[in-house]
């Protein structure tokens, strides 16, 4: 146990029961008449009443069960107690789908816990895609377990990657990369939810995904659930201003994409 009542499963329970119904919030508006998008950062990062009603849930569900829990959430920021325990929130990842009435978006929620990811929950609500794994346990989708394809080669794999908001203002965007690696793959697939892209790497869906400029709550849940499959996952750049570069694999093409990428 690591406080009581918050051992590693009823963490696991708690987020999955939030990420359903959040899940029912994106449902409540998804290809609804009249849903705006407002602009964020500009008109490639985009926000809608889903996103902020999900994320509401999800942080009232946090605050009555574990108060005194730190949260770091994309559309409201972070919370400082000084807790050993973080919940990394992505209320909406792929608003850009969602708006657009296309199935592919996601919630994210991941739990660290001194540090460590220990708890990670995607959920498609759509698609009815539930991936969970808590660290050392495995992952699952909809309670069987899962794990990374076993591909060796790029000729036979087919990868999904994404692009950062400001690809038209900076050309360090990753069409240098896209042109250098899509030729080599059977196939290149841009899924527009990086949470959803983690998870199809753990379920052998994808065998292989890359993106820059991702945050936290893109990847928290998603990469300990594509560890938890036995894909390999690891940053390609670092300490630059790209924020987080990410790649996620199965080990088998890991090394020949990490050499591709620049
Ligand atoms: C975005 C999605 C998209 C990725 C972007 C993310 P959002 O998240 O994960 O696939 O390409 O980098 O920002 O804005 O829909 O939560
Ligand atoms: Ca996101
Ligand atoms: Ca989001």
């Amino acid at each position: 146990m690591t406080e009581e009542g918050t051992g590693t499963e009823s963490l696991l329970q708690a987020a999955m029961e939030m990420a359903r119904k959040a899940g029912e919030a994106h449902m409540r508006h998804f290809r609804s008449a009249g849903l705006q998008t407002e602009a964020k950062f500009n008109e490639s990062d985009v926000v809608t009443v889903a996103d902020k009603e999900a994320e509401r849930i999800i942080i009232s569900g946090i605050r009555s069960r574990f108060p005194a829990h730190f949260i770091l959430s994309e559309e409201s920021g972070a919370s400082h107690t000084g807790s050993r325990i973080r919940w990394i929130i992505d209320p909406l990842d792929g608003t850009t789908n969602f708006s657009q009435g296309l199935p592919l978006f996601s919630v994210s929620i991941a739990i660290e816990i001194d540090g460590e990811d220990a708890v990670g929950v995607v959920y498609a609500p759509r698609l009815d895609e539930m991936f969970c794994a808590v660290k050392g346990s495995g992952a699952f989708l909809n309670g069987e377990r899962i794990s990374c394809s076993s591909k060796t080669t790029l000729d036979k794999a087919v990868a999904a990657t994404g692009f950062p908001v400001d690809k038209d203002s900076n050309p360090d965007n990753n069409l240098d990369n896209v042109a250098r690696i899509m030729p080599r793959l059977r196939g290149l697939r841009r899924l527009g939810s990086a949470a959803l892209d983690l998870c199809y790497v753990a379920a052998g869906f994808l065998d292989g995904y890359w993106e820059m400029n991702l945050h936290e709550w893109d990847v928290a849940a998603g990469r300990l659930i594509a560890r938890e499959a036995g894909a390999a996952y690891g940053l390609w750049r670092n300490g630059d201003d790209r924020g987080i570069c990410a790649l996620a694999a199965t080990p088998g093409i890991y090394r020949s994409l990490a050499d591709l990428l620049e």
